[in-house]
């Protein structure tokens, strides 16, 4: 069994910062309309989860907020990049929908190949690479096609997870990629949001794992960010926080409450865009 964590990798990350930041709609059961929200608490612990990557070393893009699009600070749904090719999002619910093309011709502008989707996929919310894997949820969001649709661009495996439970929605809220090494992938997971299918698959895949408690799951603690030595992770991932330490891997408690009340964490708000 592992025991150790491979170290650290420089990372490239597109953020955007929570200029607009509200709930004004409820799409996933963390969303209460009626519940007062502070935009520049958002913005304050945005900052700092910026800070913590730039203080590891690592490079974060940034892409301008859009007036009327308060998700947007959930740069993860944003596309997945595997190999310097974009995939882009089409997000499943009309409020989120003009993300997609906005996150898309970010990277086109910047001489990115981008792929635009026919399926609907929200991003790396539902799309998590693992090695030379890319692990793939559907049930609430990203319909199972659009796994395919990736597969055939990215040309990697794609592994089908469904997701049973409305509060892990997207697989990046119930799956944290701990160590994307090809010769070593780790991954945490929360197995009560899985299906009795995918738990096995899983299990075949990753008899490693890191099991998530239900108290981890519920501060959204599989949200979490790591380079493969530093793992950044909302406070309240106290049980996985010290599974990681005891496995060699240096934890970072970045408190998200804020942007929490939108159902999203750390890992949400960053998009890894892989060369
Ligand atoms: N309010 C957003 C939604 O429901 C939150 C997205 C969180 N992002 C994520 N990668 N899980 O779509």
């Amino acid at each position: 069994m592992t025991t150790h964590a491979p170290g650290a990798t420089a990372r490239r990350y597109l953020m955007c910062e929570p200029t607009f930041y509200t709930v004004s709609y409820e799409i996933n059961p963390w969303m209460h309309k009626d519940q007062p929200t502070e935009t520049a608490l958002a913005v304050q612990q945005w900052r700092r989860l910026r800070d913590t990557y730039l203080d590891l070393g690592h490079t974060v893009e940034r892409i301008d907020p859009i007036p009327g699009l308060p998700d947007m600070v959930y740069a993860a749904n944003g596309a997945t990049v595997v190999d310097g090719i974009v995939y882009s999002a089409r997000f499943r619910y009309p409020e989120r929908q003009p993300e997609g093309p906005a996150y898309q011709k970010w990277f086109a502008d910047r001489g990115f190949v981008t792929h635009t989707a026919a399926r609907i996929n929200e991003g790396e919310g539902d799309m998590l690479v693992v090695g030379r894997l890319v692990l793939a949820g559907t049930g609430f969001r990203t319909e199972r096609s659009a796994h395919a649709e990736a597969q055939e661009l990215f040309g990697h495996p794609v592994i089908s997870l469904e997701l049973v439970d409305p509060h892990y929605y997207h697989l990046d809220t119930a799956l944290a990629v701990i160590s994307s090494d090809p010769a070593d992938p780790q991954v945490a997971y929360y197995p009560a949001a899985f299906s009795a299918g995918s738990r096995a698959v899983l299990e075949q895949l990753f008899p490693d794992a890191l099991l998530a408690t239900e108290r981890d799951a519920q501060a959204l603690g599989l949200n979490i960010v790591s380079d493969g030595q530093h793992v950044v992770h909302a406070p309240g991932a106290v049980d996985l926080a010290a599974k990681l330490r005891e496995r060699g891997y240096d934890t970072i408690a970045v408190d998200t409450s804020e942007l929490l009340k939108g159902g999203g964490g750390a890992k949400c708000c960053t998009l890894e865009i892989r060369s």
